[in-house]
């Protein structure tokens, strides 16, 4: 999609579309106005005539309105202008997209960056619009036979901006909206294909070319041999169960000085969780493909960072393994020992997540980091806990918390703080190694993330539990992005502190 940013009446513009926000309970906003003043009420009469009320979502397209220049105008209903915040700028963003695709509008000058959203300024406006258009474009075809594309596609959006003066802004906000989105999109793809196609090999292939197409990235795959020289036994007791090897990828993107620590980033890479052992009921297992999803998100963003050139340095190390099994697959009761040499009571298979990100995290110590942010699809219990709203959010280090707290508010990728209190902790506790991989049923997601404390010690870290965030079940079936724009935000909002 090719996005721009331009100052100018809608009325002016020779354009095949011009979108213009209409708040309930038929109120034109300013560009609509505008337009109206040109066509001589052509508008406001439509509206008293009930044709569009306003209502958040609510379509009408207008052909050949007088004294303007488009061959269309689209009145986009934004609901109520106090409500007016991140959630309906997107989905009025998103339903402009999706309704013009369909309808062989190939151009759109849309004023929805024109309307005010509450302490949000224009770049913020630019550039979630342009996130929430390729949301909104997505599709995932590859492995259908006919694709079914639009015969005219939307093509070109440029997005008002009020004067000239924010144009500097609106083109730099273009920018990182199409870089962000583009890691969403890769995320998106990596976690729809299916296990018998992303495998942890294909993911490091994946990772290996993402660091072919960028100078400043660099990836580097380590095979179970090289994982069992650095006794990483919780890692691989996870992959005994799989013919798939596991692959323990990092990708480091050097965009600031050496000496600059970095930020790490691991993401969850079980290509397929099948629970092992303890085989999940069949229902639903399918969805089992995206428990790679922070792997995803993590690949994902790495993407983002490399494409913007940030001037900081971050890391992203995936641990990648089927859990599945075999006559060699790890059995509850069996007890490993992990890289940091604490000992695990494996009493449960299917709770993988945390045996392959415990090594992985003991890794990430190397890199004397700045900070470590976990992404996992850890949890059932976190959608019983949150639904699919925000993702689960815990960690050792207050200030990390709220820095992700905050970008997740400005996202709109939210995230939402359990506690890891130590009165949890002894949930863990262990007849016979020094912990067990399971707490009970009690506070699942904070049992787990309990767990991933007991490996975190050196560093400031925090978990993000993304099991109801990152995928969609039922009709809409499909991997969703997150978190990556919450991880963008929370880069650029660190990279704005640095420059304080
Ligand atoms: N990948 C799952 C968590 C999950 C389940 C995410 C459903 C999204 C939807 C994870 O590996 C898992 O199986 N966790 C277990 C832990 C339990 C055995 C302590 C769970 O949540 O049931
Ligand atoms: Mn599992
Ligand atoms: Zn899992």
């Amino acid at each position: 999609m090719e996005f721009s940013v331009k100052s100018g009446s809608p009325e002016k513009q020779r354009i095949s579309c011009v979108a213009v926000g209409v708040f309930e309970s038929r109120k034109l906003s300013h560009s609509a106005q505008l337009l109206d003043e040109a066509s001589d009420g052509y508008i406001a009469n439509l509206i008293r005539r009930g044709e569009c009320e306003g209502k958040l979502g609510q379509t009408l397209l207008l052909h050949n309105v007088p004294n303007t220049l488009c061959d269309r105008v689209l009145l986009i209903g934004c609901g109520r202008e106090k409500n007016f915040d991140t959630g309906p700028f997107q989905k009025t963003n998103n339903i402009v997209a999706k309704f013009l695709d369909e309808r062989g509008a190939t151009e759109v000058f849309s004023c929805l960056t024109e309307l005010n959203v509450k302490n949000r300024d224009i770049a913020w406006k630019v550039n979630q619009a342009v996130q929430a258009t390729e949301d909104a474009l997505y599709t995932f075809d590859q492995l259908k036979s006919k694709k079914e594309s639009a015969r005219r596609p939307l093509r070109k959006v440029i997005f008002s901006v009020p004067s000239r003066r924010e144009l500097p802004d609106g083109e730099q906000a273009v920018r990182h909206g199409m870089a962000i989105a583009s890691g969403i999109t890769l995320a998106k793809d990596l976690a729809n294909l299916p296990g018998n196609i992303c495998t942890p090999s294909y993911l490091a292939e994946q990772a290996k070319a993402l660091g072919k197409t960028y100078r400043d990235l660099k990836v580097n795959v380590l095979e179970e041999s090289d994982m069992e020289a650095l006794k990483m036994g919780s890692l691989l007791s996870v992959a005994r169960g799989s013919r798939q090897p596991a692959k323990l990828i990092t990708l480091e993107y050097n965009g600031a000085a050496d000496n600059q620590k970095p930020i790490i980033f691991v993401g969850k890479g079980v290509t397929f969780d099948s629970g092992g052992i303890s085989l999940k009921p069949g229902a639903g297992m399918d969805e089992m493909k995206f428990d790679m999803c922070g792997a995803a998100s993590v690949i994902g963003i790495m993407s983002t960072c490399a494409e913007l050139q940030l001037p900081i340095n971050v890391v992203g190390i995936i641990p990648a393994t089927e859990n599945l099994p075999d006559g060699l697959a790890t059995k509850p009761g069996d007890i490993v020992t992990s890289m940091s040499g604490t000992t695990i009571e494996i009493l449960n298979t299917d709770a993988e997540g945390r045996l392959i990100l415990c090594d992985a995290l003991t890794y990430a110590a190397k890199y004397d980091p700045h900070v470590v942010i976990d992404i996992a699809t850890l949890t059932g219990a976190c959608i019983i806990a949150l639904g699919n709203h925000p993702s689960g959010l815990l960690g050792n280090h207050n200030p990390l918390i709220n820095e992700l707290l905050n970008a997740g508010k400005i996202s709109g990728d939210r995230c939402w703080e359990l506690p890891l209190w130590d009165d949890y902790q002894q949930q863990l506790d262990s007849n016979f190694a020094d912990i067990a991989n399971i707490g009970g049923k009690e506070a699942g997601t904070i049992t787990a993330a309990c767990f991933l404390s007991r490996f975190t010690k050196k560093y400031h870290w925090a978990h993000l539990d993304i099991a109801g965030t990152a995928w969609r079940s039922g009709k809409e079936k499909g991997a969703t992005g997150r978190p990556v724009p919450l991880l963008a935000q929370y880069l650029l909002n660190h990279i704005a502190d640095q420059k304080l």
